[in-house]
């Protein structure tokens, strides 16, 4: 049992480098980052460039992805240009109106548009061009805790040290209700009997996520254990997968997960 309370954490350090060296190929700024396609390219304009890094900074996961509706899937949501104007997606806070830290901010498309004003269309219509942008990710990552996976920054203990206050409420497109309480942690048994079992904690996750980003959609039941699943599907992208691996930390730090010591 010594034995095993040492090998284990020992073998999943060893995994974990092997993995990350085998997946983990993508720099910590380009963590998160996704590429809209869809309809810029047919019309000649540059593809856009949306980093998680920048906005997880300033709002919760439940805003973007339960308020204004943005799929969690790259290119499921088809925002255009035409939805950006009038005030949905993109344009639910980039409209020249709301305001973020006493700054308006900047306008998503529109129809017609000047020479000087393209300098705003290319802070988002990015892919391939050399953009001077407002922010950058070595500036901001400065002086936040680190650590070694996906955008390397430990975004839990950022939230909790106040580094960043995530808003919850965009104005226009959130309604203002009272959160629902779920502090139970769950443990998740792994099937592997080396491997140590998961416990999930619901008062981490709703920070960010609330309730209804995982309810019903990614996990349809509330009742423990109802729903089975591997860490196969989880490696594919489904439930756990679905934020981690692509914006929440990645699946190669197996022991941030799997933290319960083997009996
Ligand atoms: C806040 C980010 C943002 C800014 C700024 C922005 N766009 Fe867009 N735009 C988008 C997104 C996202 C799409 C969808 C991209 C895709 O699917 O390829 C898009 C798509 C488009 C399209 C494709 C056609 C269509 O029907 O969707 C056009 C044309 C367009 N934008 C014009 C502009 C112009 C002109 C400007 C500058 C005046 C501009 N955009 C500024 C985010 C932005
Ligand atoms: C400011 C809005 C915003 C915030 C905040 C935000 N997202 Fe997203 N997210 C998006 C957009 C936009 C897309 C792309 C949707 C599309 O292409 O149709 C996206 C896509 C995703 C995807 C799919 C990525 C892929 O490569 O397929 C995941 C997973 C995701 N978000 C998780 C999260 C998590 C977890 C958080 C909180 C830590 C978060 N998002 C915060 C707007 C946001
Ligand atoms: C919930 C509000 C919100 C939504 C939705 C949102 N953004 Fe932003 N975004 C912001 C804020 C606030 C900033 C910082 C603006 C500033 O300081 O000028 C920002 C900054 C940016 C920047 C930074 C440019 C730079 O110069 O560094 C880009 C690019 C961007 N957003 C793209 C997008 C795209 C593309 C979408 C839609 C797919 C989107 N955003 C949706 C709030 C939002
Ligand atoms: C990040 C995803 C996620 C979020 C966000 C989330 N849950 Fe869960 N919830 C789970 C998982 C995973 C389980 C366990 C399911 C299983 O084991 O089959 C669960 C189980 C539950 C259970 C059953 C627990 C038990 O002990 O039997 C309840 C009730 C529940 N969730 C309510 C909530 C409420 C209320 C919120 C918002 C405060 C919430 N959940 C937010 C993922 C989430
Ligand atoms: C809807 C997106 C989403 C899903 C689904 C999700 N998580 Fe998370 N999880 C997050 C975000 C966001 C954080 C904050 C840290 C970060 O972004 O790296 C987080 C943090 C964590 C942490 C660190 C905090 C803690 O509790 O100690 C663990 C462990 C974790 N998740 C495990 C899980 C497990 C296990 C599942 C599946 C049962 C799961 N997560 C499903 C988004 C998600
Ligand atoms: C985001 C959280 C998370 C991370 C990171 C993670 N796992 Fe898992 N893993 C789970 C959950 C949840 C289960 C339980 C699934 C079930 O059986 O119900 C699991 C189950 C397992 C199992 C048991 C077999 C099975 O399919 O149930 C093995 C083996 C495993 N994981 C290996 C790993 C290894 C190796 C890594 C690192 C490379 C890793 N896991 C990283 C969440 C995670």
């Amino acid at each position: 049992m010594i034995i095993n309370r040492l090998l284990v954490p020992f073998s999943l350090v060893l995994i974990a480098a092997v993995v990350a060296s085998a997946f983990d190929v993508i720099p910590p700024e380009r963590y998160g980052r996704v590429i809209i396609k869809k309809y810029s390219a047919p019309s000649g304009l540059a593809p856009v460039v949306f980093d998680h890094w920048l906005h997880r900074a300033k709002y919760t996961c439940r805003l973007c992805h339960v308020d204004i509706g943005f799929a969690m899937e790259a290119g499921a949501s088809r925002i255009n240009a035409a939805a950006n104007m009038k005030g949905f997606y993109c344009g639910a806070c980039h409209n020249d109106k709301s305001i973020h830290e006493k700054e308006k901010i900047f306008a998503s498309c529109s129809d017609s548009f000047t020479q000087e004003e393209s300098a705003r269309c290319d802070r988002c219509h990015s892919l391939g061009k050399n953009v001077k942008k407002k922010y950058d990710f070595e500036t901001f990552s400065k002086g936040l805790p680190k650590i070694l996976f996906g955008n390397e920054l430990d975004w839990e203990e950022a939230e909790i040290k106040g580094f960043i206050k995530p808003l919850d409420f965009v104005e226009g497109s959130s309604i203002r209700r009272p959160p629902l309480k779920m502090d139970r942690d769950v443990p998740i048994e792994s099937k592997a009997a080396w491997m140590p079992d998961v416990l999930f904690s619901h008062k981490k996750h709703a920070i960010w996520n609330g309730c209804e980003v995982c309810h019903p959609e990614i996990f349809p039941s509330t009742k423990q254990g109802a729903i089975k699943y591997s860490m196969f599907q989880i490696w594919d992208g489904e439930y756990c997968g679905v934020c981690h691996g692509k914006v929440a930390f990645p699946l190669s730090d197996c022991q941030r997960c799997h933290t319960k010591p083997v009996q």
